[in-house]
């Protein structure tokens, strides 16, 4: 006897149910796996944009960013890194690299908005 023949009390039998809640733990790991990257990239961001508007804004403004892209000194994310961590130092702060990353996270996301 395989539990294949066994009937439920709503007549579906129990292997389709079994297989019905195997489909929604997988579909519910997809989403979180999906999901939650995303919430802690926000997460980071957020953190930068306090982090950036603690210690970063005694020289300039988020203002500095919207210049015209061929003025700018960022074409990639990895430039936006560059100009980062060459602030970073200026500042009162001693960043750490998460700190770093956070910065970079809220820039990207709030101005430069580059996919590499
Ligand atoms: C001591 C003053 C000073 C501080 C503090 C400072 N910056 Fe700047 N930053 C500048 C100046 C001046 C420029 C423009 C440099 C140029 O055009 O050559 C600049 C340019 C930049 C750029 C490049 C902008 C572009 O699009 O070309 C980024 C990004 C940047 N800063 C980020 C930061 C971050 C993040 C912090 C805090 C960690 C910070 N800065 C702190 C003075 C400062």
């Amino acid at each position: 006897m395989t539990s294949s023949l066994k009937i439920s009390i709503d007549g579906k039998p129990e292997r389709i149910r079994e297989q019905g809640r195997r489909w929604l733990c997988l579909g519910l790991a997809l989403a979180w796996s999906a999901i939650a990257p995303i919430a802690s990239a926000q997460q980071d961001a957020a953190r930068g944009r306090v982090l950036y508007e603690t210690y970063c804004s005694g020289c300039h403004y988020e203002k500095l960013h919207e210049r015209p892209r061929a003025r700018s000194l960022v074409k990639s994310q990895a430039d936006l890194r560059t100009q980062v961590m060459r602030w970073a130092p200026q500042t009162m702060h001693s960043f750490s690299s998460e700190e770093i990353e956070a910065v970079v996270s809220h820039l990207n996301r709030s101005h430069y908005k580059l996919d590499r």
